[in-house]
């Protein structure tokens, strides 16, 4: 499984990029408005910039004609963009339209195996099944992701699968037991996977150890 990190934070990028365990970036409007820039597009093209692998960057129209105008465009901003276009009628009908032209789509807001399914035949390049927001309301998010990637791998489709919506390090652990291709995580689920008190402890322990036997 592979570790995208949900965020536009650019310390929070950098520094995870620097520890090697990630290979792509999500945002969203959400994410982005935290961080007050300036130009979508600059704020973009910098992530894309820092990030070894796939960053995406929604679309914040809602019909199928303004999202593809958008998406076409956002799509020239880098290389390594992918396009979020939510899990709608008009996403669908905008997802299978940048498919056809190599546009890389991210299908977002998914919350269901029919969406997921659909989001494929159209021809995303991912999905991303809302597992936090799942079990927000009560439902297994995790069961989604689960079920997704057996019905995916069942009927060889070669859409991937990105666990998002992710809440804590648990979360990460069912995810990759499940096969999901990706888990995308905020900064914080990520500094939670690295540590263990008992990782703490035993440097504590070793160097206090070892400078009883070193000289001076
Ligand atoms: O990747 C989707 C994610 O950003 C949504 O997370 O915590 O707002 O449900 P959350």
């Amino acid at each position: 499984m592979r570790i995208f990190l949900d965020t536009a934070n650019i310390d929070q990028i950098k520094q995870s990029v620097k520890r090697g365990v990630i290979s792509g970036v999500t945002t969203n409007p959400t994410l982005m408005s935290r961080e007050k820039p300036a130009d979508y597009e600059t704020a973009i093209k910098e992530i894309c910039a820092i990030v070894p692998g796939p960053v995406s960057a929604e679309v914040v129209v809602e019909d199928a004609k303004s999202m593809i105008e958008q998406a076409r465009n956002i799509a020239t901003w880098a290389p390594n963009i992918a396009v979020k276009i939510p899990a709608t009628p008009d996403g669908l009908e905008t997802i299978s339209i940048l498919a056809k032209e190599g546009i890389k789509v991210n299908m977002t807001l998914c919350f269901s195996l029919n969406q997921a399914i659909l989001g494929a035949l159209a021809g995303a390049t991912y999905v991303s099944p809302f597992v936090g927001r799942l079990d927000d309301i009560g439902h297994d998010g995790m069961q989604l992701v689960k079920d997704i990637v057996e019905i995916f791998k069942y009927y060889e489709l070669a859409t991937q699968v990105i666990a998002a919506s992710i809440r804590h390090p648990q979360h990460c652990v069912v995810a990759a037991k499940s096969g999901a291709h990706i888990a995308t995580v905020p900064y914080k689920v990520l500094q939670q996977m690295m540590h263990h008190p008992l990782t703490d402890i035993g440097v504590t322990r070793f160097l206090a150890d070892w400078r009883r036997i070193s000289p001076e």
